[in-house]
């Protein structure tokens, strides 16, 4: 095992502040033309401060491809300088390995603690007292986004809740707009499904006895059947277009080729991209406007550790970087997710985004559903899901009993 830094030295770099120009290698999987300019403001702040920024982009929404390469680099000893993951539990194997630097100290002299919100965002990369990674935003599935002039085109006013959304369906055809855009890798049909039609159909407490208790019983019950029957009736609404990347898809609603799509706010990046304006161009329903809540998914990165102690200290710097009020601002009015923390400026949010700080601000919030289960249970849900999402003969008594047994050994 190579040797690292020790601890003792970290502190000291810390101490010192002063850190030799470095150049560091950033694993994310951030492709879209939303994302791309995001993440552009993280480099764009690190350059500025004298070190390198050396793009490892690898694409693929929700982290398909980009997770499992990160991992088995940094179980095979080729560690990046820093890596995204989402908020939760996809990392606790290799915190418990050791393969990153402790933040702690970082952490405690910049007083995180004291500013991150909410500061749960920090729990979840926390094992034995000690913080490995600085979460970067906040970003919730549940949200459906509309294009206000494919429904002017059909002659039927902007839908205000999910039901009113189904129910224009007929007419947005008849005006030749498919009903739903949903891309066709598994992470899309399986945060639709597990994250917001449940939420909005069998409601907040039904989805967190499934995703925080793993209650197979709910999971099995008549509530959840009828979040299948919605899942089955969105399956046959997404039916008239067929896309690969949740982008493609959010480009569908952005041209007015679709009336909706059912996706996490990092949508919001692309309408911002098309210089659409939230409200006037484009709505959005938290919670499908059914049960208006904001999920705490996102985003956080962490930094393995490596033997170079300019590296190391440029590491430090960028982590600091990351959660710094400027840049806080200018990544996360880019990428359409909200600031993880509460003492900055966001008189320039829009309207969409404001709808969500008015969630957060008052409380109406769940964990991510990457929060409490485990990497292998998310992968079986994903299987099943897209497996559903594809076969129109998959029944939607067949899935949830399919996905009731995947609860009941969840870990
Ligand atoms: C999520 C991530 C978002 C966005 C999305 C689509 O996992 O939190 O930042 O990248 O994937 O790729």
């Amino acid at each position: 095992m190579k040797k690292f830094l020790s601890t003792l030295a970290v502190s000291a770099l810390l101490a010192s502040g002063a850190a030799k120009a470095a150049e560091l290698e950033v694993v994310h999987w951030w492709t879209s033309g939303g994302e791309a300019a995001a993440v552009a403001e993280f480099a764009k702040a690190f350059d500025a401060v004298g070190h390198k920024w050396v793009d490892g982009a690898i694409a693929g929404g929700g982290g398909t491809n980009a997770i499992p390469a990160v991992v088995s680099r940094l179980l095979g000893g080729d560690p990046m300088g820093a890596t995204q993951f989402n908020h939760g539990r996809q990392t606790e194997d290799l915190i418990q390995e050791g393969l990153f630097l402790d933040l702690t100290e970082l952490a405690e002299k910049e007083g995180w603690r004291d500013f991150v919100f909410p500061s749960s965002l920090l729990d979840a990369c926390t094992y034995d007292g000690k913080l490995y990674c600085v979460p970067v935003n906040i970003h919730s599935w549940q949200w459906i986004w509309l294009s206000n002039p494919a429904f002017a085109k059909a002659g039927i006013s902007v839908p205000s809740n999910w039901d009113e959304f189904v129910a224009a369906a007929p007419k947005l055809r008849e005006a030749g707009i498919a009903p739903l855009a949903v891309g066709s890798q598994a992470w899309q049909s399986t945060g639709m499904i597990t994250e917001v039609l449940a939420v909005a159909i069998a409601g907040p407490d039904a989805w967190s006895k499934v995703n925080v208790d793993k209650d197979a019983g709910v999971a099995g019950g008549a509530a959840y059947a009828k979040v299948f029957e919605a899942a089955a009736n969105a399956r046959a609404l997404a039916a008239d277009i067929s896309v690969t990347d949740w982008n493609l898809a959010t480009a569908a609603v952005i041209t007015g080729q679709a009336g909706g799509q059912i996706m996490g706010d990092w949508a919001q990046g692309e309408f911002a991209v098309a210089e659409q304006v939230a409200g006037e161009d484009y709505s959005c329903l938290p919670g499908l406007g059914v049960n208006p809540v904001l999920s705490l998914g996102g985003d956080a990165f962490y930094f393995p550790k490596n033997k170079d102690a300019d590296m190391t200290a440029a590491q430090l710097e960028l982590a600091s970087l990351m959660i710094s009020k400027e840049v806080q601002v200018s990544f996360n009015l880019k990428k359409g997710s909200l600031p993880i923390r509460g003492d900055i400026d966001l008189s320039s949010a829009n309207d969409c985004m404001n709808k969500g700080l008015g969630l957060l601000a008052d409380g109406q919030i769940l964990p991510g559903g990457n929060m409490a289960l485990s990497r292998d249970t998310i992968g079986q849900i994903e299987d099943l899901m897209v497996q559903f999402w594809n076969d129109s003969s998959m029944s939607a008594t067949d899935a949830q009993a399919k996905y009731a047994s995947i609860i009941a050994s969840a870990d």
